[in-house]
């Protein structure tokens, strides 16, 4: 009797933490969610509100510190639709528990970059040999440490355009595949669920194709840890409203990924040209479409207004956020997309074999053809081995708040009333569709929500933790007399 009721006790207190999305991983060139066999198909922002400076190690704060910020940003993102955030500069010694339990409530992924500006936590382009170092690996270690335990960590990026002109791709590539290796062999070790690792490359039409191709190819058959999972573009080449697939290169580029043995997504997308008009972000409707269903969708740059102005919204000083128009325009292509379309995976795709490494499959001159990958630096075998020092292993937590408590203005400048994160249930990914956000703002609209693809799930009947919790301390208790 009691083992039972401890069981049924702790069966309703696990379940209340255990809403976790579920583990994607890499077949062959889609990422596949591997409980319901969906597609995911990437549908993103890159979150760095603050930008660069925002990552502080003197502050202990990065992106992903501040839990109310969080809440603020991942209620707006769940209604803009987005699936998976990218996070560029994050610090492995800081907290994120709060952060990544929200997202993950929400059903939004995180990819994270492993670097950053700081110096030496990164490759530096301009001397590769010299910056790849053990301080160096205890570093992006530490990250792995830090998120592997998320279950919505999706990938993690090795590199980001570290190679932007033909005069760094010479020495960089051969490095960026050891950092892989490393990274992939340390997760191996030391990581319950494997975790992608790829690169994000810089859209240098002169040196995309090879770079997709150095990274992609396999060395010496099998099992070579140093090729990409997956590849990231930075692609900034629709720009405007009268943009076209054409016109964008969209199609060329589909050309070039048409026979990719891994998957190929946006890191970054969203050209900003004409200045000072709202994007219309028309290419959505080509990237989620039938024909670019190769590539595995892509990233908005970027959530916040910041110097570059690229936001989707605006943070104010006082900690409220005013959408921008762009966010308005976003989600309305987002609700438009074909969510059947996206989540269906293509049963051939998997067979895609990666060419064998060879100097053939590089055509710039200028372009690295040495496929001899740098050794591990001295005693990296030693931190794979045993472990980085004192890592700080990030858990998910519970969720308690969900009311966003600072005010959000729509694009209109009214206030945005009673926002709030909806943790979904059932583990599910978040998908568009969502409530109408600016429309929102206007008092008098009545429930604007033209979406014809209504949110399969909701919170309706949802047992919440503390209800599921105190369900079964009375039955424990009716059960004990
Ligand atoms: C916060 O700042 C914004 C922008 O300056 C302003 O419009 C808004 O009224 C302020 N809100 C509060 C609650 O102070
Ligand atoms: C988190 O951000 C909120 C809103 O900007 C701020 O009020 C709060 O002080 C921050 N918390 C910490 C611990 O920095
Ligand atoms: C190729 O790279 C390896 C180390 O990664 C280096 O030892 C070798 O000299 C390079 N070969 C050429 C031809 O540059
Ligand atoms: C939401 O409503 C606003 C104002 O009515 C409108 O401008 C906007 O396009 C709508 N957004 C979506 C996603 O339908």
């Amino acid at each position: 009797m009691r083992s039972l009721l401890s069981l049924a006790l702790s069966v309703t207190v696990f379940a209340s933490f255990a809403h976790a999305v579920h583990p994607v991983e890499v077949r062959g060139r889609e990422f596949v969610d591997t409980v319901t066999n969906k597609r995911l198909m990437i549908v993103g922002a890159d979150y760095q509100p603050g930008g660069q400076s925002a990552y502080n190690p003197e502050k202990k704060s990065d992106a992903l510190s501040n839990g109310t910020v969080c809440l603020r940003d991942a209620a707006l993102l769940q209604r803009l639709g987005v699936n998976t955030i990218r996070v560029y500069n994050v610090d492995p010694k800081v907290n994120h528990d709060e952060c990544a339990s929200i997202f993950n409530s929400v059903g939004v992924y995180m990819i994270i970059d492993v670097n950053s500006p700081l110096a030496g936590e990164s490759l530096d382009r301009s001397n590769p040999a010299s910056s790849y170092h053990k301080g160096y690996l205890e570093r992006i270690f530490g990250v792995v440490e830090n998120f592997k335990n998320y279950p919505n960590t999706l990938a993690f990026f090795a590199g980001n355009e570290v190679m932007n002109d033909v005069g760094t791709s010479k020495a960089n590539p051969p490095y960026l595949r050891a950092v892989q290796r490393d990274l992939k062999n340390y997760i191996a070790k030391h990581s319950k669920r494997t975790i992608p690792v790829g690169y994000s490359a810089a859209d240098v039409r002169e040196i995309l194709e090879d770079t997709w191709a150095y990274f992609q190819c396999e060395i010496d058959g099998k099992d070579d840890l140093t090729r990409s999972d997956f590849f990231g573009l930075n692609s900034y080449s629709w720009c405007g409203a009268d943009a076209t697939y054409e016109t964008a290169g969209y199609n060329t580029l589909v050309g070039m990924f048409d026979k990719t043995s891994i998957p190929v997504f946006f890191s970054e997308y969203g050209c900003n040209k004409p200045v000072g008009v709202p994007r219309s972000f028309n290419e959505v409707a080509a990237l989620y479409g039938n024909q670019m269903t190769v590539m595995s969708g892509g990233l908005v740059y970027e959530y916040s207004q910041e110097k570059s102005d690229y936001g989707l919204v605006v943070i104010n000083d006082n900690s409220t956020v005013t959408l921008r128009k762009d966010f308005d325009n976003l989600q309305e292509h987002y609700n438009k997309v074909d969510l059947k379309l996206i989540e269906s995976a293509d049963a051939t795709a998997t067979r895609i074999t990666p060419p064998e490494c060879s100097s053939d499959l590089i055509s710039n001159s200028g372009y690295s053809k040495n496929f001899t990958i740098p050794s591990p630096p001295e005693g990296a075998d030693d931190l794979i081995k045993n472990g980085i020092q004192d890592p700080l292993n990030g858990e998910l937590i519970q969720v308690k708040e969900t009311a966003v408590p600072m005010a959000v203005y729509g694009s209109n400048g009214a206030e945005i009333k009673g926002l709030a994160i909806k943790p979904l249930s059932n583990d599910d990914t978040n998908t568009p569709g969502g409530e109408n956000t600016s429309g929102d703002a206007q008092p008098s609209s009545p429930a604007a929500s033209p979406s014809t693809t209504p949110k399969a799930k909701s919170n309706v009947g949802k047992v919440t933790a503390s209800t599921g919790f105190t369900v079964a301390v009375a039955l424990a208790l009716v059960l004990m007399l």
